[in-house]
């Protein structure tokens, strides 16, 4: 892990945050994309192997449309499939670097996956319209039947690359993705994990219950994708038959209608696995504020679906890419939460390499108040639980000896049960006596 440490900088508690920030916009980058890539991909497949079955043009035209339409282009596609994951990888080297990393190689592998797969999905792509241009020059007339053979041979072929590159591409972003799910789960658990089997993590609860919400949410963000795109962008797509007009609008509503409705219960699900400690009110204000997105998109489906009309194209997608939005930020929350003692850890290190820049430069005035604002409030009050038990509770049995705080203070252990286990502050001797004395006094008001 060598050339990992070179790229770790000690980090303030304000660089942590901003972490936090700018790897929750990297996710509304990521998810929101991938998300229409994997249902698009698994949409177009399905309605190409039922239109050649049932030699219904109606449905490979469809299919052609939909794949054309969820990866837009190739340079999309590297941006937002790939460069934001190996963001992601860098960030969460920074925040976990002194923890466990398993996060950090998960999502290097669904890097892996992911790319892969791109790959196979845009040659999906660009050998759907070749195979079309076969079928066409299937459809013309000649005599010569040695190029009448040729041709159909090709066309065999093509169609048959088409199909292998679209399944395989589906196969490893399937994968990619779940990888992905993997990585931010371990980031939720980093300590509980720690030394945990890679197998164990990937088919454990709280990994699969994260990744099913994610994939109906996919679904129905590819179900309002295809409303948008095909009624909205642009003015609509020109120059499309009634029918298939009718055939994208059905499928694109119930597509939505049925995912968005079946979602909220598996995302309830999901968060009954997140650990105690990422609770918090934050978290649920975002979730609801999610839930009553999702209410105001039913009622603009049903009003699409009640007056067969699209009309409400661009609004359904809106609602469900910000239902995407408020569900990450929910979900990076419970993460900040579930992380305090990890944060407080890189922070402290940024302190102490801070302390050795500027050695000597003042003389140190010890204030034990300041010590308990600056580094114990972060887990402690004195009345109520914060990460740690609070003062009121855990002093009283010390009976005012100050010494034996200081060798707590110096060297937790794990007295309390129900809790983590303390980190150790990094304090020296006559810094822990001082706050140990500022506590025992203080603790006094609250009896
Ligand atoms: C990163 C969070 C964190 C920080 C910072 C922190 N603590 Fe704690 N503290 C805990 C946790 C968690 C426990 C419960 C551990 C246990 O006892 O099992 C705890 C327990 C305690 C206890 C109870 C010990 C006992 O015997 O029951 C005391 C006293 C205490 N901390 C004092 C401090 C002081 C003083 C500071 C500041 C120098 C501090 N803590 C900083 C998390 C923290």
């Amino acid at each position: 892990m060598n050339l990992l440490d070179k790229l770790v900088i000690p980090l303030s508690p304000e660089h942590i945050t901003l972490l936090h920030y700018i790897s929750m916009l990297i996710f509304f980058l990521f998810v929101p994309y991938i998300s229409i890539v994997l249902g698009g991909n698994i949409l177009s497949l399905f309605y190409k192997s039922k239109g050649l079955k049932e030699n219904n043009n109606l449905y490979v035209r469809f299919s052609r449309d939909i794949i054309e339409t969820v990866t837009i282009n190739k340079s999309i596609g590297i941006v937002l499939g790939m460069l934001t994951l190996v963001t992601s990888i860098l960030i969460y080297i920074q925040l976990f670097h002194n923890a466990n990393l398993t996060a950090v190689k998960f999502l290097t592998w669904s890097f892996v996956f992911v790319a892969i797969g791109l790959i196979l999905i845009y040659t999906f792509r660009y050998s759907s319209a070749f195979n079309d241009l076969f079928n066409s020059i299937h459809d013309y007339n000649t005599d010569d039947q040695s190029l009448k053979e040729e041709l159909e041979n090709y066309r065999n072929g093509s169609k048959k690359l088409t199909f292998k590159a679209g399944s395989f591409g589906l196969a490893f972003l399937l994968i990619g993705t779940w990888l992905f799910v993997a990585g931010v789960t371990v980031a939720f658990f980093t300590n509980e994990w720690n030394g945990k089997g890679y197998l164990s993590i990937i088919f454990s609860w709280p990994v699969i219950s994260r990744f099913l919400p994610f994939l109906i949410t996919a679904m129905a963000f590819t179900g309002a994708t295809i409303l948008f795109s095909f009624f909205y962008w642009d003015g609509g797509k020109k120059g499309l038959s009634d029918d298939y007009k009718n055939f994208v609008r059905r499928i694109g509503i119930n597509l939505t209608a049925i995912s968005s409705v079946i979602l909220p219960i598996f995302i309830l699900i999901d968060i009954t696995n997140f650990p105690d400690n990422s609770y918090s009110g934050g978290v649920f204000f975002y979730l609801t504020l999610g839930l009553l997105l999702l209410f105001l998109g039913y009622h603009y489906l049903y009003v699409m679906f009640k007056n067969s009309n699209t009309n409400y194209s661009m609004h359904i997608f809106l609602v469900i890419l910000v239902t995407i939005f408020t569900v990450i930020i929910a979900d990076q929350t419970a993460m900040g939460n579930a992380n305090q003692t990890q944060t407080f850890e890189l922070a402290q290190n940024f302190e102490n390499v801070m302390a050795k820049l500027t050695e000597g430069n003042k003389p140190k005035v010890i204030n034990g108040e300041d010590i308990y604002k600056n580094i114990c409030s972060a887990c402690h009050s004195f009345d109520h639980k914060v990460v740690g038990p609070p003062y009121k509770q855990t002093l009283p049995k010390y009976h005012d000896d100050v010494d034996k705080l200081v060798n707590f203070i110096l060297n937790p252990t794990q007295n309390n049960p129900g809790y983590p286990p303390m980190p150790n502050p990094g304090l020296k001797p006559d810094e822990a006596k001082a706050v140990a004395t500022y506590i025992l006094k203080e603790v006094k008001k609250y009896e």
